[in-house]
């Protein structure tokens, strides 16, 4: 009994090592940190550059999926927009919805929810605009969903349109800029 103890003991040994000081050691080295101040005489956070400003427009907040839906579209659905948007799905998409957009994606096939058909020849989901307008799309990229990862920092609220135009017009076959207001 006493041996099966040790052995048990010994087994969570390697867990208490990673939680002691010296597994730091790799982060905390000579090299300046971001934001860190180069001068010693006034060690802590550099001050920001004089005229510095936060940027503008990197993301949109969306509140939740409502108010996404009633979003209106602020792009055209043109040839330079669906070419923008195509180059990044490829990127950002095709991993798990897959190139054809019906979820066929390497990554999506590996995942417990598959990824859901983007297309409009799943005759369970039809993409009806009254149902699913462009805002809902957007608003699947901005937020996420229960296992797709938010898109809201690696695209800008453009980008994202941009996307949205290239499943409209050509994963779906031509339902472009179809807001939820002109829909209705
Ligand atoms: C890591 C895999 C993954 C990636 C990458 C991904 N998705 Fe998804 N997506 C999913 C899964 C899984 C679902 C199913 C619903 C959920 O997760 O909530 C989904 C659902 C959706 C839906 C809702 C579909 C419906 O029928 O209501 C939309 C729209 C969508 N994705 C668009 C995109 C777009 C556009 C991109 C690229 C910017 C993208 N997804 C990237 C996994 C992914």
């Amino acid at each position: 009994m006493k041996k099966l103890s040790l052995a048990i003991t010994l087994m969570f040994v390697p867990c208490l090592a990673q939680a002691w000081p010296w597994s730091q050691d790799m982060a905390n080295q000579v090299s300046i940190k971001p934001q860190e101040s180069v001068d010693s005489t006034k060690p802590g956070m550099a001050p920001f550059p004089k005229r510095s400003q936060p940027v503008a427009g990197t993301m949109v907040f969306v509140k939740d999926q409502d108010a996404a839906r009633n979003m209106v579209n602020p792009v055209a659905a043109d040839d330079k927009s669906v070419a923008q948007g195509a180059r990044l799905y490829a990127i950002y998409c095709t991993p798990c919805h897959g190139k054809s957009g019906t979820g066929d994606g390497l990554v999506g096939e590996k995942l417990v929810m598959k990824p859901w058909d983007l297309t409009n020849t799943n005759q369970m989901h039809s993409w009806n605009p009254k149902e699913y307008p462009d805002g809902y799309i957007f608003g699947y990229m901005s937020l996420g969903g229960a296992v797709m990862p938010s898109y809201a920092n690696d695209l800008s609220a453009t980008e994202r349109w941009h996307v949205v135009n290239y499943v409209r017009r050509v994963l779906q076959k031509g339902q472009a800029g179809i807001t939820a207001a002109q829909a209705k």
